[in-house]
């Protein structure tokens, strides 16, 4: 795999090293296979991966005979995606411009990082799709990861940095995400809210490293540092068991709609 990672943070100030995601959060494809299930992808559909990332699903999608393309805002992990020979393009998931040419909008742990503007996000995706086309996706809901938001917003507090304005996340209860589905022209065929502890292979501070850039941007190292042992210290009482094993609270938001026209 590519060492590319890149050039600079995102507009939430997030970094994205494919090497350290696939060290860090490498389950998190691994437990796509639910919502890939829902999406159930057969041969000759054309799909579109919305944040595909470095591939992994992307490729799965392939397997099962789709005719696939991969969209990312990351170049870095872009890169990745077409190390392994798929069509991947560097694309804000807020500006989709495709018409009406894909049977199925598919998206796994990626619609939260889309959270300037979710609404454009939902209506480039309803555009994507042929008419009766299933944008099928699951991502972070209401509730996720709220121990360790909270710890990271408390611990910045602490530091004299307004931490709840760093929150570079969308998480949206069912309801109000069915609003948005709706006002765009999905039918709602499922929607739920799913709780999932997920066991952290490079514990809380693998995550951390992977994921927390936007709430520690500009900070000094000093600073950074005792963000994280202070969040870190917080969050051991509640997410490392007893034999020191972290996980962390994921909820996902996972359903299927059809463009209902
Ligand atoms: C998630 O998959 O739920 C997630 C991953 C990284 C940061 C925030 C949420």
């Amino acid at each position: 795999m590519t060492t590319a990672n890149d050039q600079a943070p995102n507009a939430a100030g997030q970094t994205w090293n494919p090497e350290a995601y696939a060290r860090d959060a490498g389950f998190v494809p691994v437990l796509g296979s639910a919502v890939l299930d829902l999406l159930a992808p057969t041969r000759g559909e054309r799909i579109l991966d919305l944040g595909c990332g470095d591939g992994v699903l992307t490729a799965r999608l392939a397997e099962a005979g789709a005719d696939v393309v991969g969209v990312d805002a990351s170049p870095g992990m872009i890169a990745a995606a077409r190390e392994r020979g798929l069509a991947a393009h560097v694309v804000d998931g807020h500006e989709l411009a495709f018409e009406g040419e894909f049977d199925a909008v598919f998206s796994n742990a990626a619609l939260h990082w889309m959270s300037r503007d979710p609404a454009a996000v939902v209506a480039g995706a309803a555009r994507a799709l042929k008419p009766g086309g299933r944008f099928v996706a699951e991502f972070g809901g209401h509730g996720n990861v709220a121990a360790i938001v909270t710890a990271l917003i408390a611990a910045l507090d602490a530091q004299g940095v307004d931490g709840a304005t760093r929150m570079p996340w969308y998480f949206p209860a069912p309801d109000a995400y069915r609003r948005v589905l709706e006002a765009h022209g999905f039918r709602i065929e499922t929607i739920d809210l799913i709780p999932r502890p997920t066991p952290l292979p490079t514990g809380m501070t693998g995550w951390l490293r992977t994921f927390a850039d936007p709430f520690l941007k500009g900070l000094s190292d000093s600073d950074r540092e005792t963000v994280l042992n202070r969040a870190t210290g917080w969050l051991a009482t509640s997410l490392c068991d007893e034999d020191g094993h972290w996980s962390a609270d994921y909820v996902r938001l996972r359903f299927r709609a059809a463009r209902g026209d």
